[in-house]
């Protein structure tokens, strides 16, 4: 059973549903030039138009009034609020927003708001992005323009999605934009996106905010075998995903593994900037990873393995609901005390099946998936973790990234030809359990 007053949403991020990419008034983003560059989205989508939610916000609002969902986490997208990243402010992106949250609170959903989901405004990353200390500032002025609008309406608040996927995805590989590939040398993105994440935390609760939270992907990290190279492999990587945004943030230091060259990056007082306290933590899971030493000629020193023996969703991610459990009785373990109310703030899959001849999506295992998730957390809370809410990732179909629209999250179909919205079954289902507030079978 799930505790009473548990909170159900549906969780989304601007640039992978808004289009409207160059109407009012916003600049354009790192995402806008990578999805540009030939080669970088496997089916060559952008973000353009996206779901085109940017024209249809009341339309996707009554969706959600239709799912019964009390919670939508939602990003702002930075350039529209800011076309350069810093100075001016563009009335009509704020307008945007702020007509979003009256609309949600006008038919009982709370906002949760992410202001950084990947979208930094180009003209920051001309000048080093967030390699460059100087955006932590800039973030910081940004968040007290949104919390200075907002803040009296929105219920929680979220400075930085995933520190982790930017710093190693966008910085590190180079499969997310900026597209850089530092490797190691990404590191400075990760201090800084963690000093944003707690000037940002100041500012919101300067212009008023009351909740304030995180929302960082962490999984559960599990060794090929139990020889001392591969469990050495994993400790480093566990370090690297799990434990160097939320050390800082929780007890206001690096893990030890990495404190030497994350010492490097930080200046005096910074620690105490970046643990903030935090009103809740938040958890994007997906699944466990296994991994192994690399090769000896390998340009990192682990490797990332196939996790086999459980099922599989479209993207190849296998499907372990108990590893939510494991990774959330885990989080108790590490962090104790420290350790605020946990919200799940994204939990989902990838499936692409679209209306059969009568116009209906059966998407039987979203609804496996979601229900043996839920399950898991019932269970996570019955051994004692303080988790408060599910946001499912994610409320449509959307822009998946380097993926582009090759991968299917949502609970609603999206025909990106017509932009007609199609609620699956899972959508049915969820609405029933909302409705039922227990996870039903
Ligand atoms: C986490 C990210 O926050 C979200 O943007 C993405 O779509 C999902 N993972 C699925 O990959």
């Amino acid at each position: 059973m799930l505790p009473g007053g548990f909170r159900f949403g549906t969780s989304t991020a601007a640039y992978q549903i808004e289009g409207g990419a160059t109407e009012g008034g916003r600049g354009p983003s790192i995402w806008d030039t990578f999805t540009a560059e030939p080669g970088r989205v496997v089916d060559g989508a952008t973000g353009a138009v996206a779901c085109d939610h940017f024209h249809r916000v009341e339309e996707d609002v009554e969706l959600m009034r239709r799912l019964g969902v009390e919670g939508y986490r939602f990003s702002i997208a930075w350039p529209r609020i800011q076309p350069t990243g810093k100075g001016e402010v563009n009335a009509e992106g704020l307008a945007f927003y702020d007509r979003l949250v009256d609309t949600l609170l006008d038919n009982g959903i709370q906002p949760m708001v992410t202001l950084y989901h990947w979208d930094l405004p180009q003209a920051l990353e001309d000048d080093g992005g967030w390699l460059n200390r100087a955006t932590t500032d800039h973030f910081q002025e940004y968040a007290a323009i949104v919390g200075g609008a907002l803040a009296d309406r929105v219920e929680h608040w979220i400075p930085v999605n995933e520190p982790n996927v930017v710093t190693m995805l966008g910085y590190g590989n180079g499969t997310h934009a900026p597209g850089k590939t530092l490797m190691f040398e990404a590191l400075p993105v990760a201090h800084h996106l963690l000093l944003g994440h707690g000037k940002a935390a100041i500012a919101l609760r300067q212009a008023g905010a009351t909740s304030v939270g995180c929302a960082n992907n962490h999984a559960p990290m599990w060794p090929a075998t139990d020889k001392d190279a591969d469990v050495g492999a994993t400790k480093l990587f566990d370090a690297l995903w799990n434990a160097l945004f939320a050390e800082p943030m929780l007890f206001g230091r690096y893990p030890a593994d990495l404190a030497e060259i994350m010492d490097m990056y930080t200046h005096e007082g910074d620690m105490a900037t970046i643990r903030q306290p935090l009103d809740f933590y938040g958890v994007n899971y997906y699944n466990p990873h296994k991994i192994g030493m690399a090769a000896e000629d390998a340009e990192l020193p682990w490797e990332q393995l196939e996790v086999l023996g459980y099922p599989t969703t479209d993207f190849g991610w296998p499907v372990v609901p108990d590893g939510l459990r494991e990774l959330l009785i885990l989080m108790r373990a590490r962090y104790r005390a420290a350790l605020p109310p946990i919200y799940i703030t994204e939990s989902g899959c990838s499936y692409g099946m679209g209306p059969d001849a009568d116009g209906v999506v059966d998407d039987q295992p979203r609804i496996d998936y979601l229900d043996s998730h839920l399950r898991a957390v019932a269970e996570a809370v019955a051994q004692g973790v303080d988790v408060r809410g599910y946001y499912t990732w994610s409320l449509l179909d959307n822009f998946e990234w380097a993926e582009g629209f090759t991968q299917r999250f949502g609970l609603v179909h999206v025909d990106y030809d017509t932009l007609v919205r199609t609620p699956k079954k899972s959508f049915e289902w969820y609405a029933a359990m909302v409705a039922a507030n227990r996870v039903t079978r």
